[in-house]
């Protein structure tokens, strides 16, 4: 599995999937949920109404509809209120949960977003090292994608994963 750190807006990227930090409903909202929903256009929301909303740390797969992405896979990223409520565990389980999808639907390539460091407050470098760790526990695992990039939104994002991948 090849990794890479980016700063690019992820609806723009044309990778098997991209994944949406989407909230327990599925649908729609702001930061780059708002973005994948604009992108892709209504078929989307309409797709994402009959999933019935998703546990947090779980993942739940779509089409891309107008997107250059062929799937959209959306995971409910845990609200940071600390660190003792879970929340580390939550979020590598957006990560897992999201490859094992991935793997299942024989995608190829795809982008994450910092899950749950925008509005979610998850602080990016307690986040950042969670996400790249997960990615790489799975790595060896058969179907797994061969090309993950962790897309950052900001220069100083992406400093933290360039850091993390060496
Ligand atoms: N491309 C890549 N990254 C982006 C984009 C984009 N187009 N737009 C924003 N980001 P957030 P969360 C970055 O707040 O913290 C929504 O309302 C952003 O800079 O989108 O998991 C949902 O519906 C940040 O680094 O997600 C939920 O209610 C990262 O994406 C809630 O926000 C995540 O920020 C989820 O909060």
């Amino acid at each position: 599995m090849r990794l890479e750190a980016l700063r690019a807006d992820i609806t723009r990227l044309k990778v098997d999937a991209i994944v949406n930090a989407a909230n327990n409903s599925l649908l729609g909202g702001g930061g780059v949920d708002g973005a994948i929903h604009r992108s892709a256009g209504p078929e989307l929301l309409e797709e994402c109404r009959a999933l019935h909303g998703c546990e947090t740390g779980q993942a739940k797969i779509t089409a891309g509809y107008r997107l250059p992405a062929s799937y959209v896979i959306h995971t409910v990223g845990p609200v940071w209120t600390g660190g003792e409520q879970g929340e580390a565990d939550l979020l590598r389980s957006c990560y897992v949960s999201s490859l094992r999808l991935a793997a299942g639907h024989g995608v190829r390539s795809m982008a994450f977003p910092s899950i749950s460091t925008g509005v979610y407050g998850y602080p990016i470098e307690r986040a950042a090292c969670i996400a790249v760790d997960a990615v790489v526990g799975l790595a060896g695992q058969p179907g797994m994608p061969e090309y993950v990039v962790f897309c950052c939104f900001s220069e100083e994002d992406l400093a933290v994963y360039r850091k993390l991948l060496g």
